[in-house]
């Protein structure tokens, strides 16, 4: 890790951070909205800062470089009551491993809690943070003339616990609260002993003058140490993971929710959905405590729509658990990329509208592991380290409880010590299960194409799983008259193209309408299964390629054929690099159209993908657009 300090100060951070936010559309939060912050009794920055007119009660640090061109920063502002958050802002970041197709860098939140004894910090930051956040955490409690007496660990997944080590250097005396899980995650992490209290849901701390602080705890969003913490004084509820959103502002609320909701959405399918039971349960856990505030993790705490937001988790949640089907996803929690690799898989069995249940091989309980292996139709096995004791005993515990003919996909988790793929898929067909596919191998560290296979890996498990149901539920959706009237409505034949660093993918669409005149637009409804999907959120750029209605069949012939996880879909293809975006323009095209999604609408199986066309051409005047006729509505 390299960590250069600009040279530049403060003013030129702000300049910055305003040249940042001119790419991503105006902050449009009010002046007015961030005043309505509460006076603290703590001794919060005094408001120095720094928003757009130097009025806006929260303190900006110098933009640091990291990694030569990435901006990091801190931001801290009182929040609540004696309460402030440390907001590290890492402008820059692409995006997490699993969740391309936002870039709007990520914030990690801390905050610290000024009981009227007592001091606690809940969570840290990413180590990329150390100087940043260590010079404000230090700032503030010399400030009120404090140190810490508790860091309450929400989650220890590196990005908000990679500074706990650092931080437990400078307060030896604080003690640490978390789950069990998380006390036994943060030995590791570490290497040495610190004063630890393993917590359980219900316990509470009092920190003094109301601060009662009781913990809940929420395994599996997303990780199983994960809790949240809520303070009964304010009603800020402490979430780390869950309901965040990764986008990166100087706006510390969720003032503008529409700007913020393809966000909060993504986030959620990305990281959530796959544990869409476990999100039920929590929410279950603390529906009845007065929470007003949700101090997450990542983005723009919830302050002003929390109650829209988080309800959305539990309609989301509540939607996928309707369907019958679903997949037990193991995994080993902290061991190579078993964490992130599992989550891909889980997000593309998701998408294809099939449940799933992640467990973690290292710290599940075996009557757990046992009770969801036999409740699922499909199991996706991530190689767990090949001498840990706990994931023998898990191992165990699946092969007893697996079905004959369940569907299995089992992968690698390049951890350097993983069970050899091979010998888990003997095992499992010794005991009836059918392998899905050949196991899933990793030659390199994972790369965007690879996250691709595992997330096109998952879809066809759930596809696999649901085919005959699927074909049923479509039969049935109409009568027969019908679906012949509606398939009287008919539109061109094209093919989208999208690229994104080495992952590319391609399909044929034919429900594409132009949709505005200024900006030009056009609307492309995209199945939610499909793997391109991934490649066509908010933000993203792809190519709409028309087709020729003298030469639309081979190309189309080609489009259509069922392709493998991670095949290469322009294999023998002919293309070129659109001129803009880099996507593939195919030379059979007779016209392409580069574009920008900027907008999705959400049906039950369909994105409808809402997109501003920012250049084009027409490559053969002569053609005319190929036109897609069928039979009945209810197929493609
Ligand atoms: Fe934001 Fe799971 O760490």
């Amino acid at each position: 890790m390299q960590l250069l300090k600009r040279q530049a100060g403060r003013q030129a951070g702000r300049n910055a951070v305003a040249s940042k936010r001119a790419t991503r559309g105006p902050a449009r939060v009010s002046r007015g909205a961030a005043l309505q912050v509460r006076a603290v009794a703590a001794p919060i920055a005094p408001a120095t800062s720094t928003g757009a007119g130097g009025e806006l009660p929260y303190r900006m640090s110098d933009v640091v470089m990291w990694s030569e061109s990435k901006r990091i920063q801190t931001q801290v502002l009182p929040v609540a009551e004696d309460t402030v958050t440390i907001r590290s802002l890492d402008w820059d970041r692409d995006r997490f491993d699993i969740e391309f197709g936002l870039e709007n860098g990520t914030t990690y939140n801390a905050y610290l809690i000024y009981g009227a004894d007592k001091t606690a910090l809940v969570d840290a930051s990413h180590e990329k943070f150390h100087n940043l956040f260590l010079e404000a955490l230090q700032k503030e409690l010399k400030a009120a003339g404090r140190s810490l007496d508790y860091v309450f660990v929400s989650h220890t997944e590196p990005d908000h616990s990679g500074l706990i080590p650092a931080v437990l250097d400078l307060y030896p005396e604080a003690t640490v609260c978390g789950s069990k899980v998380c006390i036994s995650f943060l030995q590791n992490l570490t290497h040495r002993p610190f004063k630890s209290q393993a917590v359980k849901g219900g316990d509470k701390v009092d920190l003094g003058g109301g601060h009662v602080v009781e913990f809940v705890m929420a395994p599996n969003l997303h990780w199983p140490d994960t809790m949240f913490s809520f303070d009964h004084a304010t009603g800020v509820m402490f979430t780390c993971d869950a309901f965040g959103m990764h986008y990166c502002s100087e706006q510390p609320f969720d003032a503008d929710v529409k700007v913020l909701m393809p966000h909060y959405r993504f986030y959620y399918d990305c990281l959530m959905k796959p544990n869409a039971k476990s999100v039920t349960t929590a929410l279950r856990k603390v529906k009845d405590l007065p929470y007003t505030m949700i101090a997450n993790g990542h983005g723009p705490i919830l302050r002003y729509n929390v109650s829209e937001l988080v309800g959305d988790y539990g309609r989301w949640s509540a939607a996928l658990g309707k369907g019958a089907t679903s997949v037990a996803v193991l995994y080993a929690s902290d061991y190579g990329f078993s964490d992130r690799l599992s989550q891909t898989l889980a997000k593309g069995i998701t998408k294809a509208g099939v449940a799933t249940e992640m467990l973690d091989l290292l710290s599940a309980d075996p009557q757990e592991i046992v009770a969801a292996v036999g409740r699922s139709a499909g199991i996706v096995l991530m190689s767990p380290p090949r001498d840990s004791a706990d994931a023998r005993t898990s191992l165990a515990a699946v092969s007893s409880a697996i079905k004959s003919k369940t569907k299995v996909v089992i992968a690698e988790s390049y951890g350097g010590r993983d069970e050899p793929v091979d010998v888990l898929a003997a095992q499992l067909q010794d005991v009836g299960a059918e392998l899905l596919a050949p196991p899933l191998r990793l030659k390199d560290l994972p790369a965007q194409a690879t996250y691709q296979l595992f997330e096109e890996e998952g879809t066809d498990l759930a596809q696999a799983l649901t085919a005959k149901e699927s074909i049923a539920r479509k039969k049935a959706a109409m009568s027969a008259d019908v679906a012949k009237a509606l398939a009287r409505l008919s539109s061109g034949l094209y093919v989208v193209t999208a690229q994104h660093n080495n992952a590319r993918s391609a399909m044929i669409a034919s429900w594409v309408s132009q949709a505005s005149f200024e900006p030009l637009g056009l609307t492309i409804a995209v199945a939610k299964d499909r793997a391109i999907e991934s490649l066509m959120q908010v933000g993203d750029s792809f190519v709409l390629n028309c087709l020729g209605e003298d030469t639309y069949a081979p190309v189309m012939k080609h489009f259509l054929q069922r392709f493998a996880p991670g095949a290469d879909r322009f294999e023998g293809v002919d293309w070129s690099p659109a001129p803009t975006t880099n996507c593939p323009v195919l030379s059979d095209a007779i016209a392409y159209m580069e574009c920008r999604v900027a907008s999705r609408l959400e049906t039950p199986d369909h994105w409808v993908t809402y997109c501003e066309v920012i250049n084009g051409s027409v490559t053969n005047t002569a053609a005319r657009t190929a036109v897609h006729r069928r039979k009945v509505a209810n197929y493609y």
